[in-house]
């Protein structure tokens, strides 16, 4: 193998650019040559492949985002769309993959492997950190990092007007996110998609609260809770309750952007390393995580099938704290 394809897909998180550079930088050091795959799927069916190099990927370590830019494709989905990627792959003489995404992107990189023999290693890169065979995604730590800061800075307000807020953080299917957030941020309640609290006890939680002498609380929403989000819960609370004085805040997209913390830095470099280095052992068709210290190649297909539920319990801890 002398030439590897590089690319982020899916969702961008903060900790791809470190990843790609390990990439780009651990393949060149192994004497390979290295090609930047741009909007995931899209530009490799578009053919937008372009030899990368250690001086390209200069100063990104600690940017966020993505320099390869990141797309979602339907037409991948599709085998025709997949033939047109593996031929431009070809064209070029590329036989391994370092695919940088969720696990919709390695749903991708399996099956190149498995229609194409295309030798293709998966890294986790999502701020959601649902994905199996890994304890942790590349982005997660900033993404809670940031939500955390925000709920610290709303907590001032609420704190100083006696209101309620309801945050709403990101999470469509993982209310990871809002779970460590919420318990670093000191929440009174989490609504995740996980768990099966509503309103109702959502209500009777802040009255405890209120009875012993709060006069202020945060909840954290994910947005994929069944209410419909922090707007619909607020609208709630309103009409069922005493609780008329609330505010709202969505979070959104900042929790993707901005420099990655140490932890995704150092995590993003050390699986990026791990993933050339799999692609030269003749690896394909697994995926990069971490286990504790150890950096781990499992099946590709763990991601979906051993999908990361948090700990039920962390509710508990932001319940008994929280009063
Ligand atoms: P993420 O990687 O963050 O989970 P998506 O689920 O949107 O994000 O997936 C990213 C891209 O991966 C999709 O736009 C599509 O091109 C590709 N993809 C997702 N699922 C499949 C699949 N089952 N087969 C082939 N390609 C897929
Ligand atoms: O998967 C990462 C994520 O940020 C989810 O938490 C969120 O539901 C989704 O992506 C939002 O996607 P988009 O940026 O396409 O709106």
């Amino acid at each position: 193998m002398k030439r590897i394809g590089v690319m982020t897909s899916g969702g961008d998180a903060p900790g791809m650019n470190a990843a790609v550079r390990a990439v780009v930088r651990s393949a060149v050091y192994h004497g390979l040559e290295v090609f930047g795959i741009e909007r995931g799927y899209k530009g490799m069916i578009e053919g937008a492949i372009h030899p990368i190099g250690p001086r390209d990927v200069s100063g990104i370590v600690g940017r966020g985002g993505t320099i390869l830019h990141t797309a979602r494709c339907l037409e991948f989905m599709e085998k025709p769309g997949r033939d047109k990627g593996a031929a431009e792959l070809a064209k070029l003489g590329i036989e391994g993959l370092v695919v940088i995404g969720g696990d919709g992107s390695y749903h991708g990189a399996e099956k190149l492997h498995k229609e194409f023999g295309i030798r293709c290693i998966g890294l986790p890169g999502t701020i959601d950190n649902d994905i199996g065979g890994t304890d942790f995604t590349i982005g997660f730590d900033t993404a809670i990092n940031t939500a955390m800061d925000a709920i610290d800075r709303i907590r001032d307000t609420a704190a100083s007007h006696d209101r309620i807020f309801f945050i709403e953080v990101m999470g469509r299917s993982s209310g990871y996110v809002a779970m460590i957030s919420g318990i670093a941020g000191g929440a009174e309640d989490i609504l995740v998609p996980e768990a099966n609290n509503g309103i109702d006890s959502l209500i009777e939680r802040l009255r405890e609260g209120h009875a012993r002498g709060k006069k202020s609380s945060i909840v954290i929403v994910a947005e994929g809770h069944k209410s419909g989000g922090a707007a619909a819960v607020a609208e709630k609370v309103a009409a069922q309750s005493e609780f008329q004085d609330n505010r709202v805040t969505v979070i959104g997209h900042l929790q993707r952007g901005g420099a990655p913390t140490a932890f995704d830095r150092v995590l993003a470099s050390r699986m990026g390393l791990r993933a050339v280095e799999a692609l030269l052992e003749g690896e394909s068709g697994k995926m990069v995580g971490v286990s504790g210290q150890n950096m781990l190649l499992r099946p590709i297909a763990e991601a979906w099938e051993l999908r990361t539920m948090f700990d039920p319990g962390l509710l508990r801890v932001a319940h008994v704290l929280g009063v």
